[in-house]
Order: C-alpha cells, then structure tokens, then sequence
C-alpha cells in the first residue's frame, strides 16, 4: 500500500508519520517538500503531486489551524481548509484512492450542553470553521470514499501546547485565571494517529465492504472537562509526580470566555458523541487524562 501524507510537521503530522510507516510506503510531505509539491496553497501543485505519487490513500493533516488569524486571512484559510481538500478528493477520485481528512469541533456552534453527533446540524461561528465546514462538503460532493475525522482541543508531546503553557504559567505566577464555559476533550495528537492507521488497515481488510465505512467520525478522547479543569488537573499532576516541579500559582480562578476577548468566536458546547467510530470500528476511546497524564511524564520527566 502506498500512502500520501500531507502536513507531515504538524502536531497530528508528526505523529502520522509513526503510526502510518508500518502500513506499507509512506511518503510524506510538508510544504517545503522538493520531491514533490506538498503546499496546499499550490491547488495545482497539489493535484500534480497526487498525479505522479499514485498513492493508494491521501491523509491529509495539513491545514489553516491558526483560528484567529484565519479572521483577517479568510482567503487563504478557504484555499488551505476547503479548495485543498476539494483538490483531493477530485485527485483521489480519478485513482480510486482513499482520502482521510481532519476537521473540527468548530463547525458546530455551541449551543446546548449535549455531545454533537455526526449528522447534527453544522453552524460555525468563525472562518476557521466555516471553512474547515466547506471542506467536508467539498470532499463529500466530489467523492465517496473519504475519511472524515472531527476532532478537538489537539495536543502533542512535540512544541507548545496549553498543558505545557499552564505549567509554565504555574511555576510563574501566584494566580491563573483560566476558561471555565467552553466543554470539551483534550485529544492527544498520537490517538489521532494510532486511530487513523487502525482505520485504515480495517478499509483494507473491509475489501469490498470497505465503502461501508466512508463518513464522517468524531475522534475524541473520553470524557468532557473545561479549560479551567484541564489546567488544574495538569498543575495537580505535575505537583504529584514530577517533584522537580515548583509551583508558585495558589490560586487558579474560573472566569467566562469573556474575559479572553478574541478575534474568532469559539464554541461553548464542543462535546462531540464518539459512539458511531468506537462501534463501526471497534475501539475503544480512553480517557482525555490519560493522554495528558503521559504525555507530561513523557515531556517534563
Ligand atoms: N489543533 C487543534 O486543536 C485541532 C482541533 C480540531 C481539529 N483540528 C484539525 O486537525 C488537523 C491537524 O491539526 P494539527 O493540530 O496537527 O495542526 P497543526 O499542528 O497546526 O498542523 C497543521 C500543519 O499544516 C501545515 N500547513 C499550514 N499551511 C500549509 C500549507 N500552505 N501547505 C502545507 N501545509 C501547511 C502546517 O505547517 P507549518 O508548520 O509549516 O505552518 C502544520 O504542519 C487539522 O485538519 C485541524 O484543522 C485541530
């Protein structure tokens, strides 16, 4: 099996890269790739590049993820997180290849406090969703066999991310004061990819039931916190088992999205029901502490 990965440095790229090289040759692209074109804001490099690879699957982990600044670029946001894609699934459509996206809790708008399921209603509050949205229906209109996975509040052992700046935050000041109305689950990067690759395998194992498969999934780790339980969980953590760590913060203080003022409006209710991808493909989703739990040993032992 030949496989396409685009987006091979970002957080759910990198970790792609691990949990796809088993399944057969991988050959993977960032936007600075010379072999092959791998920017997605090359519509035509991008189709060329699929053209002379051939792969027998596209993952595609590359997009527009900067939610804010994608307020004041719409243009390029929509190239990156719909035409792109579009390009793809035209591409993959012409070999008979799969294509496995990703997109994101954002498409909802956040109303209500019950889990979203897949045929839920989309309505985005920001450019990044609207265009992250426009993407799943360009890749649904042009082609059957797709991969859709949402998911939410991406972390990786690899860079920054809101875990690691909490800590820092704690070891720094006496008080925090952190998001306590946005709910949702923080998803490890590497669960994103080892639950790609068992994807994956199963299309291929599935032969001709394989088509039974396409959709759209949501991919989340287990349970539901906010912003603010996220971060003490993860100074309690560190306070319990990494003694080398010394935190000032006392005081941790919940306050409303309100007080963050941001350029791109972000749900309330980012729940998403992972049912439908634990029982299609038969796994089992852990705990979003787990991950998190690992990945601070991992990253600051
Ligand atoms: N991060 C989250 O919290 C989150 C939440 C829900 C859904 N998602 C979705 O999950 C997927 C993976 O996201 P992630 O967390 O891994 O994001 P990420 O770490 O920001 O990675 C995105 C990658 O896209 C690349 N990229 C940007 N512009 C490009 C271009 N013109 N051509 C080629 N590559 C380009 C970036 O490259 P550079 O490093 O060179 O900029 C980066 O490597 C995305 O579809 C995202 O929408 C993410």
């Amino acid at each position: 099996m030949k496989i396409l990965l685009l987006g091979k440095n970002g957080q759910v790229g990198w970790e792609l890269q691990r949990s796809l090289a088993p399944l057969g040759e991988l050959i993977a692209l960032d936007r600075h790739s010379t072999d092959y074109c791998g920017d997605l804001s090359n519509l035509s490099g991008l189709a060329e590049t699929v053209r002379a690879v051939k792969p027998d699957v596209i993952v595609n982990a590359a997009a527009h993820t900067a939610v804010d600044k994608a307020e004041s670029e719409p243009e390029l946001a929509r190239t990156l997180n719909a035409q792109a894609p579009q390009v793809l699934a035209i591409e993959a459509a012409k070999l008979g290849a799969w294509l496995v996206h990703y997109s994101t809790d954002y498409v909802f708008d956040g109303s209500g406090d019950k889990p979203w399921i897949e045929s839920d209603a989309t309505a985005p509050l920001s450019v990044y969703g609207a265009t992250k949205r426009e993407g799943e229906a360009l890749i649904a209109q042009h082609y059957s066999k797709h991969l859709i996975f949402r998911t939410s509040w991406v972390y990786a052992a690899r860079g920054g991310n809101f875990a690691k700046t909490m800590l820092r935050l704690g070891q720094e000041r006496d008080k925090l004061t952190v998001i306590n109305d946005q709910f949702g689950a923080p998803t490890g990067a590497d669960l994103i990819a080892d639950v790609t690759a068992h994807a994956i395998r199963q299309l291929v194992q599935s032969g001709a039931k394989a088509a039974e498969l396409a959709g759209i999934y949501h991919l989340v780790a287990s349970g539901t916190t906010t912003w603010f339980d996220y971060a003490k969980h993860v100074l309690d953590q560190a306070e319990q088992a990494l003694p080398a760590i010394k935190i000032k913060a006392t005081e941790v203080l919940p306050v409303p999205t309100s007080a963050f003022p941001t350029p791109a409006k972000r749900p309330h209710n980012s729940r998403l029901d992972t049912s439908k991808l634990q029982r299609t493909f038969a796994l089992t989703l852990p705990a979003w502490q787990s991950g998190v739990n690992r990945m601070l040993r991992e990253t600051l032992n």
